[in-house]
């Protein structure tokens, strides 16, 4: 169970009057310049998809910082900071519609954070067994019931023991339980097509027991998720879009179907260059 209760979330809201400057990084953002208010999928899946440097970071790091999480993710049993770089300041002019329920469960999954994730998790199993060894030396008790941080998050292995994506896929399979809200940015990094299509069966995992999801992603294979909301960030701000007209989906379809053109016209520069 959490520590503290965390509002399953109805809508996020740019709140105009807090913007100090809309010429500035974040609120200069086409995505967020534009903003009012945006609604999620309370009982399903949300996607930010887009372009590269359109704002989905930006944004789900807000949503991230405004229900407690660490920037850098992890969960509110899991908080660490190790850069001094604080985040955007978007989440002061945020604020949150919250929905019906409150989640039993949260975690922001970040590719960039799960190295020191990895290392906290270590940390902390080192330290617990530290303090067994201690404890058995002085008194001869034996520490039993606790569960491994590398159990609970990495199904018994050290992430750092584990490839990227064998760790990615690990801590989303074990430790989200469900019944949570979880915001995930690009998860599929390191993922191979094949371990998409896992993450596509864990994240039916969590919907079907009642989990709200947030998801920044490129990958055409998570996009697919049946019902999902998919949000376009890009120059001229967010719209709601179906999954066949997202770039991920139409670029990797054109590619895959027309690929002998496509490589044609991607190094025709090179063709002109030899004759
Ligand atoms: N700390 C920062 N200061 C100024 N600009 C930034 C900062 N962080 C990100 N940006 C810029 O904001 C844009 C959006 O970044 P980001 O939200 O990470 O995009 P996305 O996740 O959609 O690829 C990028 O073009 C990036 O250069
Ligand atoms: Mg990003």
């Amino acid at each position: 169970m959490p520590r503290k209760e965390i509002p399953f979330v109805r809508a996020l809201r740019l709140r105009r009057e807090q913007v100090p400057s809309f010429s500035r990084y974040p609120f200069s953002l086409p995505a967020v310049r534009g903003l009012d208010e945006l609604g999620l999928l309370e009982d399903g899946v949300t996607f930010f998809a887009g372009e590269n440097g359109t704002g989905k970071s930006t944004l789900l790091e807000a949503l991230a910082v405004r229900l407690g999480f660490n920037p850098e993710g992890g969960s509110d049993d899991l908080r660490f900071a190790t850069v001094e770089q604080a985040h955007s300041g978007l989440s002061e002019a945020v604020e949150l519609v919250p929905g019906d329920g409150l989640a039993a469960d949260g975690f922001f999954v970040r590719t960039e954070g799960l190295f020191n994730l990895a290392t906290e998790i270590d940390r902390q199993d080192e330290e617990m067994e530290a303090i067994a060894r201690e404890v058995k030396k002085r008194s001869g008790v034996v520490m039993a019931g606790y569960r491994p941080m590398n159990v609970r998050y990495g199904g018994g292995r050290s992430l750092h023991a584990q490839s990227h994506g064998e760790a990615m896929l690990a801590l989303l399979s074990h430790r989200l339980h469900g019944g949570g809200i979880y915001l995930m940015d690009e998860p599929e990094t390191a993922l191979s097509p094949l371990r998409q299509l896992a993450l596509l069966s864990v994240m039916h995992r969590l919907v079907r027991g009642g989990s709200q999801l947030v998801v920044a992603t490129h990958s055409p294979i998570l996009l697919a998720y049946p019902g999902a909301r998919i949000y376009r960030f890009g120059e001229d701000g967010i719209e709601e879009v179906g999954y066949e007209e997202t770039e991920a989906y139409r670029v990797t379809r054109d590619f895959l179907e027309h690929r002998e053109r496509s490589l044609r016209t991607l190094f025709s520069d090179d063709a002109d260059d030899e004759q």
